[in-house]
């Protein structure tokens, strides 16, 4: 199957790099500060391939960096026509177990009012009111997701349950969409195994975070033995691989999260 997206920098421009990428049946072209150009983010000088990134040679000896989608297609069911509804209902139950302990997650993240927080890829706004709940009216909460059906769906949600402190965000599969260090706290909720592009997001959420803010990831376990076969095969990476990428980009692991009963997910912390 075609990468869903491919990202060219070249190393030796100091030019802005092209996207050119499709989501279905969608063609997005957009320009972006290649990494390698900007170097104004820890962590980035080491410009090793990260996952789904390939170093190639270029006529004349320069190096380009390309991008490709580490999951091709993850997110396509979530553009289509209906997807809002059809996605409410499946990830909106007391079945799910992150949706079952959405209370005491957010608990556990010890919000105060006047943060600033992100619901990182928000999807159909299952952890919306419980975020913004202890934020209060001076705090702020982003809801980014990049699908449109799951955008117009927050969009209602938030003028129909008068949410004020909350703005909904669209993002894209390289980065968030929000100003540098802007953000108390990052939370990425059964998010990770759907991002396409793990080393540039991780780069733009790296640049996202205030220095001293926590990036909250909750995630899908894969353990064989443990974790169902449905989930072994959608879930790409285990808890090690995550771990592994996430650091790699500049995030230091702050404490494993064990007090909240999660069966199937775990909830890591990192700081930046
Ligand atoms: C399984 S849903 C989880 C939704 C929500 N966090 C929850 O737990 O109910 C995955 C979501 O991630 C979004 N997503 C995937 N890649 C993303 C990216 N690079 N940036 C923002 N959102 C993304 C998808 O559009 C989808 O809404």
């Amino acid at each position: 199957m075609a990468p869903l997206a491919r990202v060219r920098a070249r190393s030796l421009l100091p030019a802005l790099a092209l996207i050119v990428g499709c989501a279905g049946d969608r063609e997005v072209r957009q320009r972006m500060t290649p990494p390698e150009v900007s170097g104004s983010l820890p962590g980035t000088e080491d410009t090793s391939p990260g996952p789904g990134e390939a170093d190639g040679a270029l006529n004349g000896g320069e190096t380009e960096t390309e991008l490709v989608s580490v999951r091709p297609g993850v997110n396509d069911k979530y553009f289509e026509a209906g997807a809002a509804e059809e996605w409410s209902e499946l990830l909106e139950h007391d079945g799910r177990d992150v949706f079952e302990h959405r209370e005491a997650i957010v608990a556990a993240m010890a919000l105060e009012p006047g943060m600033t927080v992100a619901d990182i890829g928000a999807g159909t706004g299952a952890f919306l009111t419980t975020l913004s709940a202890p934020l209060g009216p001076e705090g702020k909460l982003y809801a980014v997701d990049i699908a449109p059906p799951f955008l117009e769906h927050l969009r209602g949600r938030v003028a129909d349950e008068g949410l004020s402190n909350v703005e909904v965000v669209e993002g894209t599969t390289t980065e968030t969409g929000l100003p540098p260090g802007s953000v108390d706290v990052l939370f990425v909720c059964d998010v990770y195994h759907h991002i396409e592009y793990p080393s540039a997001y991780l780069r733009s959420l790296h640049e996202t975070l205030r220095p001293g803010g926590r990036l909250v990831i909750v995630e899908f376990d894969k353990v064989p033995g443990k974790t169902s076969k449905r989930m072994m095969k959608h879930v790409r990476q285990d808890k090690a691989t995550l771990l592994a990428e996430v650091g790699a980009e500049g995030f230091s692991l702050v404490e494993e999260i064990t007090s909240v009963p999660l069966s199937e997910n775990y909830m890591l912390v990192f700081t930046r």
